[in-house]
């Protein structure tokens, strides 16, 4: 089957991720769609710039109508951003019967009424996953997985450029404007800031949620809204000191007059998750009556993180394209031929650090013989506890905290360990994961 041809307007942060992951991960992704997928053109004002992707496969254009007029283009990806020239191309392609994507939530927040008329009356989809929290696949769960729920409550944070600055203030007692400096090179802030600083990019993004939360046509200019240009370290410090932090929340709830739109600093007890949320990562809290309080987190901004979503929306237009509509979305994501034959991996070949409980006699020289052991079979120590026996016994709990090793060898550890006279229970283990790669 002929590849899938993309339109790209728009060459910059989410532009480029958008190619990286095209690229890189070309293979799986075709598995998943069932038919190729490349680009065929792109715009972008600047053509001589050197960019952070590579360009040679596709034309580039400086004007993006070209793009969207272009007949060998069947989905217009927008990543330009903006509101009036991001309509018109997006209305133009639509009535060009080209389907699109977009993650351009000022967009959909104020003009999306329309552009959804638009693709109606001419049978296009509209896909705009990554919109609203980066790579979390937050639209596809409220439209989708919560689709037998009524919804309550939305409440998140939803900008990562804020939500960067503030943890920035806190951690490092950086100045706001240094913060925000890092989050621009860093591709999280819009083209704008003063829109992630005034909390209009966060209304945006709770414009598109509440809709498609309660079923209630877009209306932006109905969201209160209050941005963190006022926030001092101060505040966050003394917040902090009362037992709160200070994080930018979007809020969409059901009160009994009606619907709450609002996005504002808001201080949340430290023990609730989304109080620990920090940097560029966001987390949206959705409430059901079926399903109870959910959490979803991931990375808001940036390149890859976005280019995820704007990927998997591509994936869901190409599927339509490819597939008849019981078979839309293959049972295992991958299309039933293309299934993978991969080894899996045999839990002796399983690698992690341990957590080992032993019962020990308290006498001399049980602790050098357990080390011993371990250090015979290159498993590192991480840190050792001796604790007072219990009552009146004359066995000791000692706990050994290891570093990463095969399993394999721990096995074999464990079996010599439990052999020794001095040992009277057997090794409990327990597996350790940091998350931290
Ligand atoms: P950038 O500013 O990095 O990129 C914009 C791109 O559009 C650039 O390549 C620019 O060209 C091109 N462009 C702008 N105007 C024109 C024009 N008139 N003709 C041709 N090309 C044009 O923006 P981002 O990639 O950060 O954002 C794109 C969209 O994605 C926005 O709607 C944003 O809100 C949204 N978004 C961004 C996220 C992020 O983390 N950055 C996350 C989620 C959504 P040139 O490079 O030559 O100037
Ligand atoms: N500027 C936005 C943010 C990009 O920081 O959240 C992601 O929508």
């Amino acid at each position: 089957m002929k590849p899938v041809r993309v339109g790209l307007l728009g060459l910059g942060t989410v532009g480029c991720g958008t190619v990286n992951v095209l690229a890189r991960n070309a293979g799986e992704i075709t598995r998943r769609a069932g038919r190729a997928i490349e680009i065929e053109m792109a715009a972008t004002r600047d053509l001589s710039r050197s960019r952070g992707c590579d360009t040679t496969e596709f034309q580039l254009v400086q004007d993006p109508m070209e793009v969207v007029e272009n007949p060998r283009v069947d989905v217009v990806v927008e990543l330009i951003g903006g509101e009036q020239r991001a309509k018109a191309l997006m209305l133009r392609a639509i009535n060009n019967h080209k389907h699109v994507v977009t993650a351009n939530k000022a967009l959909i927040a104020v003009h999306g009424n329309e552009i959804f008329a638009a693709a109606q009356t001419k049978n296009v989809m509209v896909a705009f996953e990554a919109a609203v929290g980066g790579g979390i696949s937050i639209i596809k769960t409220i439209r989708e997985g919560l689709a037998g729920n009524r919804i309550e409550q939305i409440a998140g944070i939803i900008n990562g450029t804020a939500n960067y600055v503030l943890t920035g203030m806190r951690d490092q007692g950086r100045e706001f404007a240094e913060v925000l400096a890092d989050a621009q090179r860093l591709g999280y802030a819009e083209a704008n800031p003063s829109l992630d600083v005034n909390g209009v990019d966060a209304a945006h993004k709770l414009t598109i949620l509440a809709a498609i939360a309660f079923g209630i046509p877009l209306q932006f200019d109905k969201v209160y809204t209050e941005g963190i240009g006022q926030l001092t370290r101060g505040d966050i410090k003394y917040g902090c000191e009362l037992g709160y932090q200070i994080k930018h929340l979007g809020i969409a709830r059901r009160n009994g007059n009606g619907i709450e739109m609002r996005v504002h600093p808001t201080l949340i007890p430290k023990r609730r998750l989304i109080a620990n949320v920090d940097g560029v990562m966001n987390a949206i809290l959705v409430a059901g009556d079926a399903v109870g309080p959910t959490l979803h987190y991931g990375a808001g901004a940036g390149a890859d993180p976005t280019a995820s979503a704007v990927v998997a929306d591509i994936v869901d237009v190409v599927r339509a394209l490819t597939t008849d509509p019981e078979n839309r979305v293959p049972h295992l994501a991958f299309q039933p031929g293309a299934l993978a034959s991969v080894d899996i991996v045999a839990p002796d070949m399983f690698e992690t650090a341990y957590f080992l409980s032993l019962t020990a006699v308290d006498k001399p020289g049980v602790l050098a013989d357990v080390t011993r052991i371990l250090g015979d079979l290159e498993i590192s120590i991480e840190a050792i506890l001796q604790k007072e026996p219990p009552g009146n016994e004359n066995t000791v709990p000692v706990i050994i905290l290891t570093q990463r090793t095969r399993e394999r060898h721990m096995n074999q550890a464990v079996s010599k360990i439990e052999a020794l006279d001095a040992i009277t229970r057997p090794v409990k283990r327990i597996r350790v994961e940091h998350f931290n790669d």
